[in-house]
């Protein structure tokens, strides 16, 4: 494998997690925001994670000590012109993000890989936004990345095999699992889990069963680490209601389409985790 520096666009949720994951398997990371004060937003999320791993006992105190001697936060582009892999984990805009691999494709050395982080628009259309489109993959990362062992590796009718080959081992050498699959929307994960969340929306909103006795069916009937409703708080309302869109546009069929109590929730500001309120009250812990 030739990757060996990194390069993290956004330092929010999943970039800051995938940023973390890098340096902590000793690439050397560069990971960027807009402003300092979102960098250090950033950052600080990092450093708190692995302080509560290591008060776990799951995180060594050496593997912290890697994470600061590998991780370097910036707001320059300019500092990615080494990088042999780019990631690329902003807001899902597709304008935000046609500027932005414009511009990294100007200062980023040839033949470095471009990945985008996205969890629903197409990596065909952001490939066309570089002048190296065989050079573009998909990298799906799962929240919360540090624990989520899966990344999913998606190519494009133009990424040629070693740009996969490549970013597949980088997988690997973080210690993730890469599932390979194609550019269609959702790819492999959100194409099954999206219909299976809102189903428990629409559930919920027929008033055939409650929140809890949705959530504890799935936990304790089916083993599923949370229920879908804490679930669709956890990953965002407002998020699993824009895959929703993307999704229903694509395929257009009934099963993809954002349930109305959903629209109506993001609409009030309901969002879940991130908001302090969804289809739970996240101001306690663990949330009511
Ligand atoms: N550092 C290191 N390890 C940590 C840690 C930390 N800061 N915090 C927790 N851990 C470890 C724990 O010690 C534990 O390890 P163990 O299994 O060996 O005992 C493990 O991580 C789980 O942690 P907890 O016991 O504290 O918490 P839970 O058991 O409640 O698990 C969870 C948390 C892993 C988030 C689990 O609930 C889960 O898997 N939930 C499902 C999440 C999911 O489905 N994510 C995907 C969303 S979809 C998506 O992201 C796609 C996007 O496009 C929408």
């Amino acid at each position: 494998m030739s990757i060996r520096n990194v390069g993290v666009v956004g330092a929010g949720l999943m970039g800051s997690g995938i940023a973390q994951v890098s340096a902590q398997a000793g690439f050397p990371t560069v990971v960027r925001e807009m402003s300092q004060p979102l960098l250090d937003k950033g950052l600080a999320a990092i450093f708190k994670f692995l302080q509560g791993g290591v008060e776990k006992g799951k995180v060594a105190p050496l593997d912290v000590d890697r994470v600061r001697a590998n991780l370097r936060g910036t707001t320059a582009l300019a500092d990615f012109a080494d990088c042999d892999l780019v990631i690329e984990a902003v807001p899902e805009n597709l304008e935000l993000k046609r500027a932005l691999w414009a511009e990294l494709d100007a200062v980023v050395k040839p033949g470095a890989i471009f990945a985008s982080n996205t969890s629903s628009l197409s990596i065909t259309q952001m490939s066309t936004f570089v002048k190296r489109p065989e050079r573009f993959v998909g990298l799906h990362f799962f929240n919360p990345v540090p624990l989520m062992k899966l990344v999913e590796v998606v190519r494009t009718i133009r990424t040629e095999p070693d740009a996969v080959q490549q970013a597949q081992a980088w997988c690997l050498a973080i210690g993730k699992t890469a599932v390979s699959c194609g550019d269609t929307t959702g790819f492999i994960v959100n194409r099954l889990l999206v219909p299976y969340m809102i189903d428990a929306v629409r559930l919920f909103e027929q008033g055939a069963a409650g929140r809890d006795d949705i959530d504890n069916a799935m936990r304790l009937g089916c083993g599923y680490p949370m229920g879908p409703l804490f679930l669709t708080d956890y990953v965002g309302l407002d998020t699993t209601a824009a895959i929703c869109d993307i999704m229903f546009d694509e395929f257009r069929e009934p099963r993809f389409a954002a349930p109305p109590l959903l629209k109506r929730m993001v609409l009030a500001g309901l969002h879940g985790r991130k908001s302090g309120r969804g289809f739970y009250d996240w101001s306690t812990t663990p949330p009511r």
